[in-house]
């Protein structure tokens, strides 16, 4: 669209936003529960496209960290689809990311959204993974020989494994938490053993590997991304990160992991059913 304007978004903007961010997907939107979070979050960039002075599309983006940002939250109002507003939007988000000195970002596409798909495609995005999201389920206790948190006094040897590990390697060296793709690089990782959060079981390459979230500090449902392992000691971990998300007191367990068959095999085998269609990760370099 001609002279869409792209700013920052506000608070006055909310109701007119969430009156165009309703029923996008099948399953419904999440805008409503982000809103308020977003225009306040550090590291948030919340931009807001208007036209005749009214909000008429939205993007935001996480900037994390090692220079990588993560785009999500991209809607146009269905009454100015298809009038440059969604590139407008990204392509706004893109310079301003850059300016402020990221120099990945990346974004989700579910492999059904095919005017995301060609957007994303037209501003030089590239299909990078491929994840795979599950249904989210109620935790319970569970009995599981062999896995066991890492530790500091452990952590580089596991690092080692990860790091050199294909499989972490095609999946963008990054884990998934809250809907988003963190980079994940050896100094996040001893952060993450430090907080007790790195799940794993076994050795070399019959090993698996869980990056949990129990959200202590958000009171959300428990997350945890399985990064490494095939069936048998993937369905073992999962026996303990859903135990010891029952005993955290999590209502629910939401899990993910790269799309290798070895652990999505793993992870239905522990009673967890494939949710959405497949995500698709795109990058682009700033
Ligand atoms: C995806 C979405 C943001 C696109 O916004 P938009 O303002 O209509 O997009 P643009 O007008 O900038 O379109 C740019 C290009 O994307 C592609 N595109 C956009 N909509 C398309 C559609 N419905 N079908 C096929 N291609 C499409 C086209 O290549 C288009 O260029 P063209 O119009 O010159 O052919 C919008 O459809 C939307 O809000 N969808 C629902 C929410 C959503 O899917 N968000 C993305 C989540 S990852």
């Amino acid at each position: 669209m001609e002279g869409a304007l792209v700013r920052k978004a506000t608070a006055e903007d909310r109701k007119e936003v969430l009156s165009f961010c309703v029923g996008t997907f099948d399953w419904g939107d999440y805008i409503d529960e982000v809103y308020d979070f977003w225009l306040g979050a550090p590291d948030s960039l919340f931009l807001v496209a208007e036209t005749a002075g009214k909000p008429v599309g939205i993007v935001h983006a996480r900037q994390m960290r090692h220079g990588v940002a993560w785009l999500e939250g991209l809607r146009v109002s269905p009454a100015h689809r298809r009038e440059g507003v969604g590139t407008a939007l990204t392509a706004k988000a893109m310079e301003m990311l850059s300016e402020g000195g990221i120099k990945t970002l990346r974004l989700l596409v579910e492999s059904n959204n095919e005017a995301s798909m060609a957007l994303a495609f037209g501003l030089g995005f590239r299909e990078e993974a491929t994840w795979a999201f599950y249904h989210g389920r109620k935790p319970r206790e569970m009995p599981s020989h062999g896995p066991h948190w890492v530790t500091p006094a452990s952590a580089s040897n596991v690092w080692s494994r990860l790091d050199s590990s294909d499989l972490f390697n095609q999946a963008c060296r990054s884990y998934e938490n809250d809907w988003a793709i963190y980079p994940l690089e050896s100094d996040d990782f001893s952060e993450l053993v430090k907080g007790r959060m790195v799940a794993t079981m076994g050795e070399g390459k019959e090993a698996a590997l869980a990056v949990v979230h129990y959200g202590r500090t958000e009171g959300r449902d428990a997350k945890a991304c399985f990064l490494l392992g095939d069936r048998p000691a993937v369905k073992e971990l999962a026996a303990f990160v859903i135990s010891k998300a029952a005993r955290s007191g999590a209502r629910r367990l939401h899990v993910s992991c790269p799309n290798h068959a070895g652990t999505t095999e793993g992870l239905k085998a522990s009673g967890f059913r494939p949710g959405f269609r497949t995500s698709l990760v795109y990058r682009r370099n700033l």
